[in-house]
């Protein structure tokens, strides 16, 4: 494989997925690279973990909540299943219309499709993933997808492009239940390179327990951190916020590389 450019971001609600993006996101940056990070989880809160200015964030609205953009492209209105729509609709411009550029980071939201999730037969579901498929395949940044606990805007199509599927998992049964869910969702559109990302972890029990029970392999782990705590009480970027977590971060985006080279 050549260098990894593309990563996926999934797991239980609340166990770290947004943390995980927003330090790979600013440590990409920090090596000089072009980084896009998604917010395409609809409990969003990517923009604050960046530590984007209020101002900054303001400016990007989520696509799905664009009426008049998705009407203009598809044919059709956000809420309307089961009418007319082009499934193929003209996404390439959207990247840099539609985000912000911040500290090496191109940021945008994809927002919430209603009725249905985002595997709906609607407009505005067909525009998000033409835009993910063409994120994926058609351009060379490094792309960071916070998602949710799923594989929605992937497909067969796109599956290959994903260079590695992250699970952030905390010690505790349920984010290991939600973690083999995942990783039976990503097998069945055909991404394999699956792997777990420990969090929350206070010791070497729990290390010891993530180890044992990940459905996939673990490629590292960031203790369970006051900074981040405190980051989020006080709405600060986790980068520089948390020297530490960076630091772990860091050792789990060298994983990464040395995964790329085999
Ligand atoms: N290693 C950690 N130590 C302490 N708190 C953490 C850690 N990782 C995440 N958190 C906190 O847990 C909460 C959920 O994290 P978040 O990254 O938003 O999860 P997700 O995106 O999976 O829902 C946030 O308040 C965050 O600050
Ligand atoms: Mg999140």
């Amino acid at each position: 494989m050549a260098k990894l450019s593309k990563l996926a971001i999934s797991g239980k609600g609340g166990v770290g997925k947004t943390t995980l993006a927003a330090l790979l996101a600013h440590i990409y940056a920090e090596q000089g690279r072009k980084v896009i990070a998604i917010d395409a989880d609809p409990a969003g809160g990517l923009a604050e973990a960046l530590g984007l200015p209020p101002e900054v964030t303001a400016q990007v609205t989520p696509i799905a909540e664009m009426g008049d953009l998705i009407y203009e492209r598809t044919g059709a209105r956000p809420g309307t299943a089961g009418g007319f729509f082009t499934l193929n609709p003209r996404v390439d411009d959207i990247p840099e219309r539609f985000s912000a550029l911040h500290r090496g980071i191109r940021f945008l939201r994809l927002g919430t499709v209603r009725g249905g999730g985002a595997g709906c037969i609607c407009p505005e579901s067909a525009l998000l993933k033409a835009l993910v498929t063409h994120l994926l395949l058609y351009r060379d940044e490094m792309l960071i997808l916070d998602m949710e606990a799923g594989v929605e805007h992937l497909g067969r199509a796109t599956a290959q492009a994903v260079d590695a599927f992250l699970v952030v998992v905390e010690p505790g049964q349920r984010s290991m239940s939600t973690a083999e869910r995942v990783r039976q969702l990503a097998a069945e559109i055909g991404i394999t390179r699956v792997y777990a990302v420990g969090n929350k972890v206070r010791d070497a029990s729990d290390r010891l327990f993530i180890q044992a029970h990940s459905p996939v392999p673990v490629l590292g782990h960031l203790s369970a951190n006051p900074e981040l705590t405190e980051a989020d009480l006080h709405g600060q970027g986790v980068f520089d916020a948390a020297p530490r977590a960076v630091a772990e971060a860091r050792a789990i985006a060298e994983a990464l590389e040395r995964l790329a080279e085999v």
